[in-house]
């Protein structure tokens, strides 16, 4: 998987990559991931790639010009399954989504920033707008880190056997059961009773209720459907 990540401040965005699951992902080159500066591709020498939005208000936008030039760069050098902007006003990223993109070869993703972005840049080049929450974040940047892990992690071989995406909460549409490790006793918690019986039958039908119980309370919306 290839992603190219357009955004204003390259810098806010490159740590998530840096350590961890996504750091080995790089290096053992299941992804490749590169940061565009979409300053290089702006109108003039001083760097101008947003103005004020036409019928006046608060905040610049960004302007097509410069990420059409980006973009357009990049998709003469390969195809791409889906060019993402990263915006508020979107369908909420959830665990499905993640599934999807994973399978993907190659994704832009574009990171708002200021007021958001020219409508004409949503219409013309992006083929799919994704939300992380009901929140609104400075930019795009820490959302697009957002995706990135969430998607990075379901690629075969990224997760050992051990840490299988498999059984990550939302997976079943279920919350995940607890867990415990040492001491099996901590002050006056212990750890249930079934987790050291070596009954794995009787273990995975307790974490299936606990699983099913907590979803239950934390987020009956998950079990609606
Ligand atoms: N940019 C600003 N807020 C955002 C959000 N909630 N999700 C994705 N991108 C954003």
């Amino acid at each position: 998987m290839r992603i190219d990540i357009i955004t204003v401040s390259p810098e806010l965005i490159k740590s998530p990559f840096e350590f961890s699951i996504i750091k080995r992902a790089i290096d053992k080159n299941l992804v490749e991931v590169y940061f565009h500066d979409l300053r290089e591709y702006a109108l003039n020498e001083y760097g101008k790639i947003d103005d004020y939005q036409f019928g006046g208000g608060a905040g610049m936008v960004l302007m097509i010009e410069p990420i059409d030039k980006c973009i357009s760069k990049l998709k003469g050098e390969r195809t791409y399954d889906e060019i993402i902007y990263m915006t508020p006003d979107a369908p909420t990223l959830n665990q499905q989504t993640a599934n999807t993109l994973s399978l993907n070869e190659n994704m832009i993703i574009l990171c708002g920033h200021y007021k958001g972005v020219d409508q004409r840049v949503r219409e013309l080049l992006i083929t799919k707008e994704i939300s992380i929450g009901d929140y609104v974040l400075s930019g795009g940047e820490l959302g697009a880190a957002v995706l990135c892990d969430t998607i990075i992690r379901l690629i075969p071989g990224v997760l050992g056997d051990e840490t299988s995406a498999l059984t990550d909460s939302f997976q079943d549409d279920l919350l995940s059961p607890p867990v415990y490790t040492r001491p099996s006793e901590y002050n006056d918690l212990k750890v249930p009773k079934v987790l050291l019986s070596g009954n794995f039958p009787k273990i995975e039908e307790w974490r299936n209720e606990q699983a099913f119980e907590r979803t239950k309370k934390i987020r009956p919306d998950l079990l609606e459907d």
